[in-house]
């Protein structure tokens, strides 16, 4: 979703604002746009396209603004176009704007009727509107804002200014993400905390209903419906501040092309760096989450809500707690969850899974939860994220920030935390014996060196992507707790590549995609040894007999010796955990195959990594 920031200190404001803005793009980037206090104006520079477009746009050298806006957009309301681009503004006010204001249309047809002249599509242009109308009815500017903002209903993080107070910023939440960043006598606000890591490790993460009033020297939060009346004046509150354990190298590419190739060759890092605080005792992670003995032992269900590349972790998450700890998962995709008749019995634990900890879908999902009587627990891996703060506790994957718009070391950071959680409830609930918890932590522990060798596939993965230049159209299959694999090889593979994908169970192929197949159809098969191998072997004989051309991903290459057509070798370990290795040769599968088409695999064309709307 659109990407905001905000700036003000003694630093060139439009740099600031600029490195800001690369350093979100990947949360929208259909056209981007500044504005910044210049003498007793706002200058605004904002076009079509991504970041470069808007850098090439900017007068050189650029203006010495010591304050300003910017954003980075992910089209909503209005096609992506110069007109549409933010910053909005009119009489000397400008706005930037990360989510939806519901009520557009009907605050719009009124300005209209008295007189407003609108020069974009956008929801956003109704606030900068709104505001001028107040001012003219003979408002001073800052009780004109506060008014029109408690008018707006729906989700926005805004950045405001106007010539009208100079000296200042505003930032405004609600529902949608909005951080400030600490420095010395200066201030930075941002959709995402990596936007100012290179100035900043002090961020207070903004509650819905605040505004932050920002200038060189102070910074004052209040809460905009203070006690004195809507919009009638300030309730001042203390910001919380905390310090982010992330450092600016970590946002950065480090020497890779891509932060998606960066992040995927992260992960035998990412991955113990998840664990490595549970890893030798895995029961202790269940108190520090606030889950007493009592509570499992009367748990009847989880259920599980998350989107995108979270759900198929989700539904990883299902096969190893339903395997370990023998509690049936529910798992359901968030934006399905949140609008169902839930039936959350007593005695439920709900679990979200998100990465950003700002996916509008999860969010709702977790508080629908939560309203129907659930403990939460979040698995998120932003500290200080909304649902981190919303949840009854948070379980936090290490995968450091996570760029790549494909999401991939936040997955597998998922799966780890998941597969711990399985563990230590399986034993809790006297249903894993301790042989079994230790064979499989004792695996664990050697993820980091099994995802080495599953990522030295690498070279033969990319042959094999050179391959697939003429597929239209691709199937992935696996069984059980591989299933959710082949969902996510084809996910990566669509988002990446735009070639079409499905993710099947193998076996259920037969009750329609087989139907699909023929000798121009690549079919990558997740076929690890166990006790599915025969039954996925047969599957492969039935794709082959079709003409398919048949990928498979193995540890166990001999047997596939003349039944597949390409194997790609991945290390041994136990079934629970044989997702952490074939998940590997599929993102590498999906980063080749896009890079191959030309497409820019950190920003696919349409997506946006933070859905901050519904
Ligand atoms: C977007 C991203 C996906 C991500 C999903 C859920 O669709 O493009 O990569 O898996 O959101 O995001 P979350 O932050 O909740 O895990």
């Amino acid at each position: 979703m659109c990407g905001i920031v905000g700036y003000i200190g003694g630093r060139s404001a439009l740099q600031v604002l600029v490195d800001g803005l690369r350093r979100l793009e990947y949360r929208g980037y259909d056209s981007a746009g500044v504005a910044y206090a210049n003498g007793g104006a706002i200058g605004i520079h904002k076009t079509r396209g991504r970041i470069d477009d808007l850098q090439n746009i900017l007068p050189n050298p650029m203006p010495e603004a010591k304050a300003g806006l910017g954003h980075t957009r992910w089209a909503t309301h209005g096609a992506p176009s110069d007109r549409n681009a933010h910053p909005h503004s009119t009489g000397g006010i400008a706005v930037v704007h990360n989510g939806i204001i519901e009520n557009y249309q009907q605050l719009k047809s009124r300005l209209i009727a008295e007189g407003h002249e609108f020069a974009s599509d956008t929801d956003t242009e109704v606030i900068p509107q709104l505001i001028s109308g107040y001012m003219r009815q003979g408002m001073p500017f800052e009780a004109a804002m506060r008014r029109a903002i408690l008018e707006l209903k729906g989700s926005y993080a805004l950045g405001i200014m106007s010539v009208w107070s100079p000296g200042k910023v505003f930032a405004v939440r609600n529902g949608s993400p909005l951080v400030v960043g600490f420095g010395q006598g200066e201030y930075f606000f941002a959709s995402d905390i990596p936007a100012f890591l290179p100035y900043t490790k002090k961020f207070s993460f903004m509650e819905d209903g605040q505004i932050f009033i920002l200038s060189a020297g102070e910074a004052m939060l209040e809460y905009l419906d203070s006690d004195a009346g809507p919009g009638k004046g300030p309730a001042q509150t203390v910001p919380k501040i905390v310090e982010i354990g992330w450092t600016a190298e970590m946002a950065e590419k480090e020497g890779y092309d891509y932060f998606m190739l960066k992040e995927i060759y992260e992960q035998p890092k990412t991955v113990m760096e998840t664990m490595r605080e549970w890893l030798d005792n895995p029961l202790d992670m269940l108190p520090a989450m606030g889950i007493t003995t009592r509570m499992i032992l009367g748990l009847r269900r989880l259920h599980i809500a998350a989107c995108g590349t979270s759900y198929h972790a989700a539904l990883v998450g299902k096969y190893a707690v339903e395997g370990l700890a023998h509690i049936p998962v529910e798992v359901e995709i968030a934006s399905e969850f949140r609008y169902k008749n839930l039936l959350i019995e007593k005695n439920s634990l709900f679990v979200s899974i998100t990465q950003s900890g700002e996916t509008a879908d999860t969010l709702a999902a977790q508080r629908e939860a939560a309203k129907k009587g659930a403990y939460t627990l979040t698995i998120c891996n932003v500290v200080g994220s909304t649902a981190s703060r919303e949840a009854d506790s948070v379980l936090y994957t290490r995968a450091g920030p996570e760029i790549g718009v494909a999401s991939t070391k936040a997955f597998t950071a998922q799966i780890a935390a998941l597969c711990l959680l399985a563990v230590a409830l399986g034993v809790r609930r006297g249903r894993l014996i301790a042989d079994e918890a230790e064979t499989i932590t004792a695996q664990l522990k050697k993820m980091p060196l099994l995802l080495e060798k599953a990522l030295a596939s690498g070279p033969r993965v990319k042959d094999i992507a050179a391959t697939l230049d003429d597929a239209r159209s691709m199937l992935y299959l696996g069984r059980g707790i591989n299933y959710p694999i082949a969902l996510e090889g084809a996910l990566k593979l669509k988002e990446i590549s735009y070639v079409h994908a499905e993710g099947y169970p193998a076996g259920e192929m037969k009750h329609g995609p087989i139907a699909l197949i023929d000798k121009r159809m690549p079919v990558v098969v997740v076929i690890p040894m166990g006790s599915l191998f025969e039954k996925t072997l047969s599957n492969i004989e039935e794709v082959k007999a079709r003409g398919a051309r048949v990928i498979a991903v193995t540890d166990e290459p001999a047997s596939l010796h003349g039944k597949a057509d390409e194997t790609i070798s991945v290390p041994s370990t136990h079934p629970v955990l044989s997702p952490f290795v074939n998940v590997i040769p599929l993102q590498m599968l999906a980063f080749h195959a896009g890079v191959l088409r030309g497409n820019d695999v950190d920003k696919p064309r349409n997506l946006a990594k933070s859905v901050t709307v519904e």
